[in-house]
């Protein structure tokens, strides 16, 4: 696959944002020409999210993209929080007007949006890492990528960076010209997948005094869970057995109700942050998922807000295309970062009230279990996770 030497709109990046803006793009008759610097096989393997919100579900049914996901995905109406040695479920549809969240793994995601682009025959280069991002302050921009030990240029009308946190389009913004915020976590999670049958049908959210637990899955057949971890741990110090003996700990088990245990496929220890950089536009440069910000992932967020952004600004282009106004694409950045922010706060909030700090006082802790138990007491409470935790709609 060769690219043109002018597209429309240039997608940097073939993750989620990058393949979903592709393909909604395609579907407002609207050309790209998408640029990823890893292959195929890496960007499909990369183990990530697994919960969908409604909205996302909704741009991957506009997109045309959710044949496996109709049949596979496996809706959920909750989840379970776990403290104080209970679980107690908090119910989304009653709460939300009838809301729910998919489990469908972004790895599932990727592959859907990458076959239907091959098939489409439209530009998608593997390999080929952009290095610079030109002219977006004009009227043309350029991008330099490399690919087959070549250096080429590909020159766009539009130039969207969908090429994640550590990416070049947001590094291409001149200095002064954005504002970043951060705050990182003083904890890690250990991930692990295993060839495990979940022991519990919706996912556990637990608390503990030895830290947070996550207990979630990929399929009917295999587990996705999570311990909070000291940063800069080594997987290599977590034996199987001592990884689900912890989660079993953490997760309550007892006589009557322990995890399934299996051999474990996948282990890696992923940091924790919060990061939004602003604005997410710079005259023709846009920014979308998390080239532009980053979410901690208690709060199921990350795969979410790509999605939200591109759909936003597909609908933008869309607008320029039929009518030629750019009202919508100049409206981009203060559209999506409303979203950005309820959605870093939700992870904030889910990420504090769960997690133990290293040298978290019993102060600090009695107010995360009152607030736990708020939420189970409390309708008003519980409904503001539910509507946060299934998203809310796309402007
Ligand atoms: N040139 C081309 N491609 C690049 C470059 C570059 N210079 N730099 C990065 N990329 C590619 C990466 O290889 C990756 O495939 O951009 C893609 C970015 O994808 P993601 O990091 O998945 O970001 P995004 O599409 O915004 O999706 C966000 O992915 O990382 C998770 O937790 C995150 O679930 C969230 C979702
Ligand atoms: C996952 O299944 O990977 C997952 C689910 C919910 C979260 C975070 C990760 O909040």
């Amino acid at each position: 696959m060769t690219l043109p030497q002018h597209t429309t709109v240039a997608v940097i990046g073939a993750g989620p944002a990058g393949l979903l803006l592709a393909r909604l793009l395609e579907r407002s008759g609207i050309d790209c020409a998408v640029l990823e610097s890893r292959d195929r096989t890496y960007v499909e393997q990369r183990q990530r999210a697994g919960i969908l919100e409604q909205g996302t579900v909704d741009a991957l049914r506009e997109a045309g993209a959710t044949a496996r996901l109709e049949a596979e995905g496996i809706p959920h109406d909750g989840i379970e929080l776990g403290f104080g040695g209970r679980r107690h479920r908090v119910d989304f549809p009653s709460l939300t007007g009838g809301r729910r969240v998919w489990v469908y793994a972004q790895t599932e995601v990727v592959k859907d949006l990458i076959a239907l682009r091959l098939e489409s025959g439209l530009p998608m280069l593997f390999e080929a890492p952009v290095h610079a991002v030109e002219g977006f302050d004009a009227d043309l921009c350029t991008v330099r990528y490399t690919h087959g030990g070549e250096e080429r240029t590909l020159t766009a009308d539009y130039v969207v960076g969908c090429d994640g946190f550590h990416g070049v389009a947001r590094t291409a913004v001149p200095e002064g010209a954005s504002r970043t915020f951060e705050r990182t976590y003083p904890y890690s999670w250990l991930g692990i997948l295993a060839d495990a049958v979940p022991a519990y049908e919706e996912l556990i959210y637990a608390h503990s005094e030895r830290g947070f637990a996550l207990a979630s899955m990929r399929t009917p057949i295999v587990s996705r869970l999570y311990l909070q971890v000291p940063n800069g741990e080594d997987p290599g110090n977590w034996s199987d057995e001592r990884i689900w003996d912890e989660l079993d700990h953490r997760l309550g088990a007892d006589a009557s109700w322990r995890l399934n245990r299996g051999p474990i496929t996948s282990k890696a220890v992923l940091p924790m942050r919060s990061s939004v950089t602003e604005p997410m536009r710079h005259g023709r440069l846009f920014l979308a998922g998390d080239s532009a910000h980053i979410v901690p992932p208690t709060g199921a967020k990350g795969l979410n807000l790509a999605a939200s952004d591109v759909t936003v600004l597909a609908r933008a282009f869309a607008r320029l295309h039929t009518t030629g106004s750019t009202e919508l694409l100049e409206a981009y950045s203060d559209t999506c970062l409303k979203r950005v922010w309820r959605a870093e706060h939700f992870s904030y909030f889910m990420t504090t009230t769960l997690h133990t700090d290293p040298g978290q006082s019993g102060f600090e802790t009695r107010l995360q279990l009152s607030q736990l138990e708020r939420i189970t007491t409390s309708a008003f409470a519980a409904g503001e996770l539910a509507e946060n935790y299934t998203g809310l709609p796309i402007d």
